[in-house]
């Protein structure tokens, strides 16, 4: 096996063994945001795609939300930490000191972007929030909390996500309005 196929297969295993439920499908559809939006991603990309939030899944070493007042400090502590724990696995696969330092960084950056590839994964990882984890944040969380993380994320989003996310049904129709909502409140206080 090579030491990329060694990567994601081990990014996979760990993440498949998150509490948070809606782990394993939002890294797996972060990576097809990201690949649909750029066809040629490289692998560093691809890496930091599944692995970004990782954090999470490694339950002795996460980052914990009770230990911020701030929840962009909290965001920041999480993606540093992620970005640590995959340097982890990539050393143990061998994987190529050039794609390591990128994919770390890729990490690191993913909340705030910054930079073309930085930024493109941040929105593949933001779109893929309103997609794939909402419904099930909602279910931990309740409507305020979670319209909160809504408002929060949709000003993230690039232009054209933006656009996205304004089309975007749930099954149940108490989450496309409490969306909306979100919507609504994020471009009346911009
Ligand atoms: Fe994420």
């Amino acid at each position: 096996m090579d030491s990329i196929e060694c990567t994601k297969r081990r990014i996979r295993a760990i993440i498949s063994d998150s509490k948070v439920p809606e782990d394993p499908r939002h890294a797996e559809n972060t990576l097809e945001w990201l690949l649909k939006y750029d066809l040629k991603a490289d692998q560093a990309l691809q890496i930091a795609a599944l692995a970004h939030d990782i954090d999470r899944a490694v339950e002795s070493k996460r980052v914990r939300r009770v230990d911020f007042d701030d929840y962009d400090l909290f965001k920041s502590a999480h993606a540093r930490n992620g970005a640590k724990i995959l340097r982890g696995i990539l050393d143990k696969c061998g994987v190529a000191k050039s794609i390591t330092d990128e994919a770390c960084r890729l990490v690191a950056l993913h909340e705030v972007g910054g930079d073309p590839r930085s930024d493109l994964l941040k929105d593949a990882d933001s779109i893929s929030y309103f997609e794939v984890n909402m419904p099930l944040y909602y279910q931990r969380e309740g409507w305020e909390e979670t319209k909160r993380r809504c408002i929060w994320g949709y000003r993230r989003l690039s232009a054209r996500m933006k656009e996205i996310a304004k089309s975007i049904a749930y099954e149940d129709e108490a989450l496309t309005r409490l969306l909306k909502e979100a919507i609504g409140q994020a471009c009346l206080e911009d």
